[in-house]
């Protein structure tokens, strides 16, 4: 299985920059992303589901009970095919899973802040399509974040569950290369450590070498 990487964000410019290297294959938002863009919330999240064509983008409920959070989820699946909705974890965010599965329509959901594996594993049952435990809000309080997703992945394999994981709250690279280890189907990261992984200073110090290299001995010379 190969780590997918979903761009957590709600900026157009940096969705279309990540989208033009070919490694997104999906968008998560959140309200904190969303309330630091301009423009009206409609066709800001209209443009972003354009702009990922049928890739999944994520897209956060304001409601707290789960009879209102259903009425939104409702309205959020209306906006583009490919919208998934966030639900944070909870009873009432289950609750509102639960309902989302059944019935008619199916609103597939991502369930968020997740930060244990019990929380995982009910999120799954609940008939989550995704499954988002927080890696660096957990590092903040002193916890290992990349260690629950490594519990999470060991006990998914154990029990045959086969919801997919998004390892999310991304801060730097270490995370990811230790979530893709732990095997993670997905890592939500920020533009910034986007950038990070692609880059590497032997890199970037390899390629001035080769032109001065080129430069001193054949100045002149063109394809
Ligand atoms: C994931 O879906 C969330 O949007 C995100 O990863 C939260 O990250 P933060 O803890 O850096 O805010």
């Amino acid at each position: 299985m190969t780590l997918q990487f979903f761009l957590d964000s709600a900026n157009v410019e940096e969705i279309k920059e990540a989208l033009a290297w070919g490694v997104i294959a999906g968008v998560t938002t959140n309200p904190t992303l969303l309330a630091r863009e301009k423009g009206a919330f409609r066709p800001l999240v209209q443009q972003i589901c354009t702009l990922m064509s049928g890739r999944p983008v994520s897209l956060e409920v304001l409601a707290t009970a789960a009879g209102a959070m259903v009425e939104e989820a409702q309205q959020l699946a209306a906006i583009a095919p490919n919208v998934v909705v966030k639900i944070p974890m909870g009873e009432e965010g289950l609750k509102a899973v639960c309902r989302l599965q059944s019935g008619g329509q199916k609103i597939p959901c991502n369930v968020t802040l997740v930060f244990s594996v019990n929380q995982a594993i009910l999120a799954a049952r609940a008939g989550a399509a995704y499954i988002s435990p927080f890696v660096g809000r957990l590092d903040d309080i002193g916890w290992d974040g990349a260690g629950l997703v490594e519990e999470i992945m060991a006990v998914f394999r154990r029990q045959q569950i086969d919801t997919p994981v998004i390892a999310a709250s991304i801060r730097h690279p270490q995370h990811v290369q230790r979530v893709a280890a732990a095997g993670a189907h997905i890592a939500t990261v920020p533009f910034s450590v986007l950038k990070q992984l692609a880059a590497h200073p032997l890199t970037t110090r390899g390629i001035e070498l080769f032109l001065a290299d080129w430069a001193r001995s054949r100045p002149e010379e063109r394809l």
